[in-house]
């Protein structure tokens, strides 16, 4: 669409200093993604070759970037950060289209529309640069003003602005498109700022303002060009891009209980039909089928859910694969690798991990299945643990069809429990068992007759003697104090 025409610069070489955390705010999720990823995506979507300026945790940045677009990204080091200006100066080698569109790598809720828009405008003007407005309300803001009075226009930096502070103002939003013999001409007319020291990109402005020169500017709503300094303002934005997915989701047929308090990530699919309940995560990888029922706080993680599944409150499930018609929790962790059939039930206090439960069985109480494979119909009773771990490497237990484990049964692995068979309550298993046989791994029983009076007799003359004892040697104690 934009032809052999555009190319983009995506200034990402900042400290981040107003975050306070050591970190780059590139690499900060916003609904599971990395910040800096949601330009290069918007880029890489709309065909457009990119650079992106780094500096400040280069490496961090460009690994993340390349993890995801491969090399289809270029790279240009600022060596040291003396602002958006010379940022942009920084990569004059890489200009070779006619336009260079230059974002700012700090505004995650930018939408395509903005920049095909500035685009036209651009063209249909033949401007010498074009930018990104909006209206902001609230005096005390980070933005750079647009001030226009008529013949000029120029962006005046928040730290440079002593005039009047209105409530409503117009905004720079950080998005511009420069001819590139403009910007090879002016880049280097920019002068350093008394207050900063930086040298700002936003002068560009003024000096085409100052040549006559047309300048051309679109307006997008403030939530779709919202610029991040802060945690604050991240916390904000990530507020704006939940809303969004959330209704999104609404509108392909989900329902969400209490949706303000549910957290959504990008790269997520849940099937109309599906309800979602009160602060509900649901992280990028994760694919909810059709009738689900997701209950309160549970979190589900890169895993997925076929349809009618039902996940009952306070559950994780993380990497694995629910099938459908299975019932999960409350107080259940499915952690990685593990598969449920059809229709069977893990319940409460149960955690399965690297595990396939067989279609129908049930582990429904206060269990540990790890290393299992575990097949059809099969009961786990109460308080089963499979030691599949000692020490040293992980062993497998094998539980085939129709298996009726009793309760509280420790099943030392490697062990393969065959077809049919019943291990009785109480048990630890360290053999093999074969098809259709019972196994029982405890200390026998012994009824002891009429032995119950005798015993309680035993135990009322120990108390007794115990009492006295104690009441003499207090009297002693007593007498010596006395002396
Ligand atoms: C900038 C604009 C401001 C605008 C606002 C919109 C300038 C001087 N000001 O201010 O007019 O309203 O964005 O959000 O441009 N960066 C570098 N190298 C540097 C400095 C910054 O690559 O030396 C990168 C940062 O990593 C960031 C982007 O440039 O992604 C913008 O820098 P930032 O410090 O956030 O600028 P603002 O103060 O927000
Ligand atoms: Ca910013």
């Amino acid at each position: 669409m934009f032809g052999q025409k555009m190319q983009a610069i995506v200034l990402a070489a900042g400290k981040s200093s107003r975050f306070q955390t050591g970190k780059s705010k590139l690499v900060e999720t916003i609904c599971g993604q990395e910040m800096i990823l949601f330009s290069t995506n918007l880029l890489s979507t709309l065909n457009i070759p990119t650079t992106i300026v780094l500096g400040y945790q280069k490496e961090q940045i460009q690994e993340i970037i390349n993890k995801k677009h491969g090399g289809a990204v270029n790279f240009i080091k600022q060596q040291e950060q003396h602002g958006t200006g010379h940022a942009v100066a920084c990569t004059q080698n890489k200009w070779d289209r006619e336009h260079i569109l230059i974002m700012n790598g700090d505004m995650p809720l930018v939408r395509q529309d903005i920049i095909i828009d500035l685009y036209k405008k651009h063209i249909e003007q033949d401007a010498a640069i074009s930018f990104v407005t909006s209206c902001c309300t609230g005096s005390n803001h980070s933005y750079g003003r647009v001030i226009e009075d008529g013949k000029t226009i120029e962006i005046i930096e928040a730290k440079e602005f002593h005039g009047q502070k209105t409530e409503v103002c117009i905004i720079n939003a950080g998005i511009y498109l420069v001819k590139k013999e403009f910007l090879q001409d002016s880049i280097n007319e920019i002068e350093k700022s008394e207050t900063t020291k930086e040298f700002y990109l936003t002068d560009l402005v003024k000096i085409a303002s100052d040549q006559g020169l047309t300048i051309c500017t679109v307006n997008a709503p403030f939530d779709q060009i919202r610029g991040i300094n802060n945690l604050q303002e991240l916390w904000a934005a990530e507020q704006v891009k939940r809303a969004e997915l959330i209704k999104h989701w609404m509108e392909k047929g989900v329902r969400f209980g209490i949706a303000h308090t549910v957290h959504l990530e990008l790269d997520i699919e849940i099937g109309p039909g599906s309800s979602i309940g009160c602060s509900v995560h649901i992280n990028k990888g994760s694919r909810i089928g059709k009738n689900c029922i997701i209950q309160q706080n549970s979190i589900i993680e890169n895993s997925i859910l076929e349809s009618n599944v039902m996940v009952h409150p306070n559950s994780i499930i993380n990497n694995s694969y629910i099938s459908s018609g299975a019932s999960i929790g409350p107080f259940a962790y499915i952690r990685e690798n593990t598969i449920i059939k059809e229709q069977a039930q893990v319940g409460n206090f149960v955690e399965v991990k690297n595990t396939i439960l067989g279609s129908g069985s049930k582990a429904k109480h206060l269990s540990y299945l790890g290393n299992a494979t575990i097949g059809k119909n099969v009961n786990i009773g109460a308080g089963t643990i499979t030691c599949n771990f000692n020490g040293v490497s992980k062993n497998k237990t094998i539980i085939e069809d129709n298996v009726f484990i009793g309760s509280n049964n420790t099943i030392v692995a490697p062990v393969i429990i065959q077809e049919d068979s019943f291990t009785a309550a109480g048990s630890t298993i360290t053999e093999n068992v074969p098809k259709e046989a019972l196994a029982i791994s405890r200390t026998r029983q012994i009824n002891k007759e009429n032995y119950g009076p005798k015993l309680k007799k035993r135990y009322e003359q120990t108390e007794r003697d115990t009492k006295e004892s104690f009441i003499a040697a207090a009297k002693v104690k007593e007498a010596s104090t006395e002396l």
